[in-house]
């Protein structure tokens, strides 16, 4: 049977109508803020190519997560930017580091309202700006860069973070850091791991961001956007190493490998709505070329049917309210 007698159409008649048949639902609790902490800002500096999107002080960083428990938001992502960047990252383990400082502050505001979660990753502290520390040749050096990501596992989990992200795309990250964690009997603390994370254009404002100093690219690291297959199996040996919960990034781009994912793992699937995503819909938007809010919507929307549990994007706070209104 088809038309005449199917007529698709009747159930979008009324806004009651398409409410009732809606397969998908974005609610504040399956929304996750990232916010940026500088470690030297007198106040909130704003982020040119990410409009709305600022980098926090200290004290700005605690109400940012206020507001987040406030909203009902399901947690907030914290990302460290420190005054003085070295080759091995030094201040991304050190207690007093920005990063671990920020976690303790925000643990300290929202105790257990909120998901906290760490970036735990040595881009934002080296001064070449790469993932992880570097041999000789000039590559970076997978293992070494474990150990120190186990230090900053445990600097994190000191500081009471509730999930360590790591997303620097080592191999065994997840174990090892998951090991780390053990060892120091951190065995509560969780792992969302950046599973299929892609060399990504996208990512450009978020360099901004972390006034990362990175020459050329992350290509032998990060996942070749041709790959999807690939991002799978990077998500099944997270999972075997002990991933509480995986992550595929960049988000728009990607929905067939959020999907892929979705169905090949049994955790919590995240999705990262990245920099380059947020600032396109800004900027088309400042042009009067689409509807912002609709967009806003419309794109949270769109990774969460594809099979995310749980988005990660710049535009929570505001999505909260635009879902209220
Ligand atoms: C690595 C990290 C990056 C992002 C999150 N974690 C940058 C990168 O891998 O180059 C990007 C987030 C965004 O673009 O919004 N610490």
């Amino acid at each position: 049977m088809g038309y005449p007698d199917i007529r698709p159409r009747r159930l979008r008649r009324t806004p009651a109508l398409r409410r009732l048949v809606a397969e998908t639902t974005l609610e504040p609790r399956q929304l996750v803020l990232p916010l940026f902490v500088h470690e030297d800002a007198p106040e909130p500096t704003p982020i040119k190519s990410m409009p709305g999107v600022v980098q926090h002080t200290r004290d700005s960083l605690k109400k940012a997560a206020a507001d987040a428990v406030a909203a009902g938001l399901g947690g907030v992502m914290l990302f460290g930017i420190p005054a003085e960047k070295d080759a091995t990252g030094t201040g991304a383990v050190e207690p007093d580091g920005i990063l671990n400082l920020a976690i303790t502050d925000v643990v300290a505001e929202v105790g257990d309202q909120l998901t906290v979660m760490s970036d735990l990753c040595l881009d934002e502290f080296t001064d070449h700006g790469h993932c992880g520390v570097l041999d000789p040749d000039g590559n970076v050096d997978n293992d070494r860069t474990l150990e120190i990501y186990a230090q900053m596992a445990v600097a994190q989990a000191a500081a009471g973070v509730d999930l360590v992200a790591p997303s620097g795309m080592m191999d065994g990250q997840v174990g090892h850091v998951r090991r780390a964690l053990d060892a120091e009997e951190h065995y509560g603390t969780g792992i969302l791991a950046y599973s299929a994370k892609y060399a990504s254009a996208f990512y450009g404002p978020f360099r901004e961001a972390v006034d990362s100093s990175l020459q050329g690219d992350r290509r032998t690291y990060q996942q070749n956007p041709a790959n999807g297959l690939e991002g799978v199996r990077e998500a099944l040996l997270d999972v075997e190493e002990g991933a509480d919960m995986v992550m595929v990034k960049p988000a728009m781009g990607y929905l067939d490998v959020v999907r892929a994912v979705r169905s090949a793992v049994q955790v919590p699937v995240a999705a990262y709505n990245i920099s380059g995503e947020y600032s396109m819909v800004e900027a088309a938007a400042a042009r009067g070329w689409i509807d912002r809010e609709a967009a806003i919507i419309e794109t949270l929307t769109s990774i969460r049917r594809a099979g995310a549990d749980v988005v990660l994007t710049y535009w929570a706070l505001e999505a909260v309210q635009l879902l209220a209104g």
